[in-house]
């Protein structure tokens, strides 16, 4: 039997790791959307264990979401159109982060029709619980979900201005994949004080029925997540980390640890999991075990020291 030497890290300081300030205990989030309020998931998932959980959506006024089929499964994915469905943010600050705050790092996903939504929602959640609120300028799926506002420079830097003069928390900026070079809109925010990016939302699709030559889902197109869109996903993020300073969490098609590697090598500082979720609940703890076994097996003392460490 192997010697273990006094110099290897303890199971869990290889994966500790910080970003934006707050200290995590390990790279791995549960990507917004994929995993309600997290709660839901405690049966299958050691929420302390996760870097943090990036919650539903939330909007100044509750929504119901958009009508008809809302989701459709495609090869290697899903196409999505919930339409930012959520209970609003006064119930999510009375009922839902009193329940949570105490059992993960919640970072709040927020979306607004206007600039001046984004400055309200960031100052009336930045209160105790929340650890950092990543702006949703990104979702494909509604009207006034956000996505003017990440497919425009001008207009995601004026977002991002007004949230992070609302809020002393971190602002976490989601970039839409929808635009011809997401390094214009990365250097924009950036620029206009983004802590961190994520990236990336989900791609625009469809899908037919040829039965009824209808659109399968209600809103006739829909946002492409899961295991398809991972090379497009990786290679913005390798794209964005090459001009931005501050750090990334890389996100799209995440299903093992070997695809979260990849993210860390193309420059994301953490990373999160999305539609994999639904397909295994457990799947980021999965993750979490056999990205530290691979640290391990590589004499890597930290996975910080996989960060932006692509070979080209
Ligand atoms: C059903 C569903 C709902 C989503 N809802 C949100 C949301 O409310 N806010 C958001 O920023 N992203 C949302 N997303 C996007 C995911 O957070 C993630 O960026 C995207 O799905 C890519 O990661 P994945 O391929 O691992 O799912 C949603 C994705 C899915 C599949």
């Amino acid at each position: 039997m192997s010697k273990i030497s006094v110099e290897t890290p303890a199971a869990g300081e290889l994966l500790q790791t910080e970003l934006c300030g707050i200290k995590l205990a390990t790279p791995i989030f549960a990507a917004s959307g994929t995993f309600g309020f997290g709660e839901e998931f405690a049966d299958f998932v050691d929420l302390k264990r996760l870097g943090g959980v990036m919650v539903k959506c939330t909007t100044l006024k509750p929504r119901r979401g958009n009508d008809g089929v809302r989701i459709a499964e495609t090869p290697s994915g899903m196409l999505n159109c919930i339409g930012l469905e959520n209970p609003g943010v006064e119930k999510f600050l009375s009922d839902i982060l009193p329940r949570i705050k105490d059992r993960m790092t919640v970072v709040v996903n927020i979306s607004g029709s206007s600039v001046e939504d984004y400055g309200t929602l960031a100052k009336m959640l930045d209160t105790d619980g929340v650890a950092a609120i990543e702006l949703n300028v990104s979702c494909p799926n509604v009207k006034d979900g956000g996505i003017i506002f990440g497919t425009d420079e001008t207009q995601a830097a004026k977002v991002t201005d007004v949230a992070k003069r609302s809020t002393s928390k971190p602002v976490i900026v989601k970039l839409s994949p929808n635009v011809t070079d997401i390094t214009k809109i990365a250097l924009a925010v950036e620029s206009a004080g983004a802590d961190a990016l994520s990236l990336i939302n989900t791609l625009m699709g469809m899908e037919i029925n040829i039965d009824t030559w209808r659109p399968t889902l209600g809103n006739v197109t829909g946002g492409l997540s899961g295991g398809a869109i991972k090379p497009v996903a990786l290679r913005m993020v390798w794209q964005t980390a090459q001009v931005v300073k501050i750090p990334i969490v890389g996100m799209g098609g995440i299903r093992s640890a070997r695809d979260a590697i990849e993210f860390l090598l193309a420059g994301a500082s953490a990373v999160a999991v999305g539609t994999a979720n639904f397909a295994d609940p457990s799947i980021t703890m999965t993750i979490a075990d056999d990205l530290e076994t691979y640290l391990r097996q590589r004499g890597l003392k930290n996975v910080s020291e996989l960060v932006g460490k692509l070979k080209t």
